[in-house]
């Protein structure tokens, strides 16, 4: 493999390493010694795979009131399973539970893909006297994110009941769901489902007759992207500014009001107690290996038919938009690019995109991620540089500010990117930018960093020549040479308006005056 990779640059490779593609062929990322920016890593299948994924049954289907076919609400909600049988698992027992989820091979929904029951067994089995929590993130600010508020305004019930079971398994009398301020009709309808829960003695004391007392309180965020990491999430339940927290310790031993807690996604929660009915089994029986279950899938963007849809995980990603939502606007081959993920993950290009399995490790080995399943789709109209300048603005805007790489670098990648996309930049600018991305990536104390830099990555490792041809458009078309910009380092080539530059436009400045 490594020889393929230097026959293909001609140049020196300075580091090589392996992109955790464990399931396929082998595959390296690599870097040049006179160029940190990588170039393509040779495509390899993103997995073997025995069968095709995905085109699940109706039986299978965990969400079946997704499209709101029928009331969210209790009656209709008992009618189509949920609070069934639901004594029976909270007497099964904590560790039974915890099994049970463990056994379904459920990873968390909320972007990390954590294993769910290993993370529920980190809550201490004896109390030392502190209360548990469990904390319910239906924060879903992440662009192009929008699967919890189905569940939240279609199939509230699966989400209370989910709490009961969840918190139950963590030792939890008390649960808070903690939902984005902007989702009014969701936060009216989910403490309405809690309302009906608490009336039909569901919740409460002894709970369903189980001989457990458990409370919900529903609350509202104030609409901070930042307020999704976990302990920015815990910070602002207590009253604070939703700034994350140094970890360790980790919240499943200091958490809320420091005690221990878990923080865990709507939709993670949601699809406990159809595993606990049906078993960790029947879950684990669908997608790949290590990537089970099914899953709700976003699609937004460039495709006729824009949707919120469960299926199988390990789709292929081809399939999931051919046969979910109409095809791409345009024709697969009008297909530019995908976000497969949310806005926090590298993109992926149309020739990745074929061979693409919407699950946690094929994307992971095309160098993406299966982030929240929010698919942004771009069709070959778009302005890719300006739709990552928009990213790169909206985390430049959403960072907290605690760590300095995420405060100043979030905002280096925003003003670059700004000027890139008109060109108005130095073509050694590319590599400046990926030298910032990988000051951020990793130096932070939560993930936001990360998220900012991937975006970026993504752009230069698959569209370099588009902002080459841009740069290079542009000085042209202002008769500039490069090296005389660079002697002469002006303070008109950097000046950035700090500000949407989809929004507004930046005057054109002529360098040679
Ligand atoms: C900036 C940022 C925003 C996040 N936003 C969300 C969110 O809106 N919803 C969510 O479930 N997880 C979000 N997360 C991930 C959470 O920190 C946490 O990992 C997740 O809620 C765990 O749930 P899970 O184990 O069910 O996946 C965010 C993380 C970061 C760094
Ligand atoms: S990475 Fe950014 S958002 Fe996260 S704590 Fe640091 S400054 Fe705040």
């Amino acid at each position: 493999m490594l020889r393929r990779a230097t026959k293909f640059v001609h140049r020196d490779i300075s580091r090589v390493s392996c992109v955790r593609c464990i399931h396929a062929n082998p595959l390296l990322g690599y870097e040049e010694s006179d160029r940190r920016t990588p170039l393509h890593a040779p495509i390899a299948p993103a997995t073997v795979t025995d069968r095709t994924y995905g085109g699940i049954s109706d039986q299978d289907r965990i969400f079946t009131n997704l499209y709101a076919d029928q009331s969210p609400f209790i009656d209709d909600a008992m009618k189509r399973g949920d609070w069934y049988q639901t004594k029976e698992i909270l007497d099964m027992g904590r560790d039974w539970i915890v099994n049970e989820v463990k056994i379904s091979g459920l990873r968390g929904r909320g972007g990390a893909g954590f294993p769910s029951g290993l993370k529920w067994s980190f809550m201490p089995k004896v109390s030392d006297g502190r209360p548990h929590y469990l904390v319910i993130n239906g924060d879903e600010s992440e662009p192009g994110t929008c699967k919890d508020r189905e569940i939240l305004r279609n199939e509230p019930h699966k989400l209370v009941e989910g709490a009961l079971i969840a918190g139950f398994a963590m030792g939890a009398h008390k649960a808070y769901i903690y939902l984005r301020g902007e989702f009014w009709k969701e936060i009216n309808v989910l403490q309405r489902a809690v309302d009906e829960a608490y009336a039909k003695g569901f919740l409460g004391k002894n709970a369903m007759g189980s001989g457990w007392d458990y409370d919900i309180y529903v609350h509202r965020g104030a609409g901070a992207y930042i307020c999704g990491e976990e302990t920015g999430m815990i910070e602002s339940i207590e009253g604070k500014q939703g700034k994350p927290r140094l970890k360790p310790p980790f919240p499943a031993n200091v958490g809320l009001y420091g005690c221990p807690t878990t923080v865990t996604n709507v939709e993670t929660v949601a699809v406990a107690p159809t595993i606990c009915r049906r078993g960790g089994a029947w879950f684990a029986g669908m997608g790949r290996k290590n990537n089970s279950g099914t899953k709700l899938f976003a699609v937004s963007g460039d495709v006729n038919k824009p949707c919120v849809v469960e299926d199988e995980m390990s789709i292929p990603l081809k399939d999931l938009i051919e046969k979910h939502c109409g095809g791409v606007i345009g024709g697969w081959d009008n297909l530019q690019a995908i976000i497969p993920g949310g806005s926090s993950v590298p993109n992926l290009n149309k020739q990745q995109c074929e061979v693409a399995l919407m699950d946690f490790d094929g994307l992971m080995s095309l160098g993406s991620g299966l982030g929240t399943a929010a698919v942004i789709v771009m069709n070959k109209q778009q302005d890719m540089i300006k739709m990552i300048q928009r990213l790169a603005y909206f985390y430049k805007h959403e960072s907290c500010g605690q760590c300095t790489p995420c405060r100043e670098g979030a905002k280096w990648l925003n003003d670059i990117m700004t000027r890139m996309v008109q060109g108005r930049a130095d073509t050694r600018e590319i590599d400046m930018l990926w030298d910032i991305t990988k000051q951020i990536e990793g130096h932070t104390i939560c993930a936001l960093g990360d998220a900012a830099a991937w975006p970026v990555q993504g752009l230069i490792r698959n569209f370099r020549p588009e902002m080459l041809e841009r740069i290079t458009e542009y000085q042209t078309r202002h008769g500039m040479i490069q090296e005389k910009i660079a002697a002469k380092v002006t303070k008109e080539l950097y000046a950035t308006h700090d500000h949407d530059n989809a929004k507004n436009a930046i005057p054109v400045v002529r360098y040679w005056q």
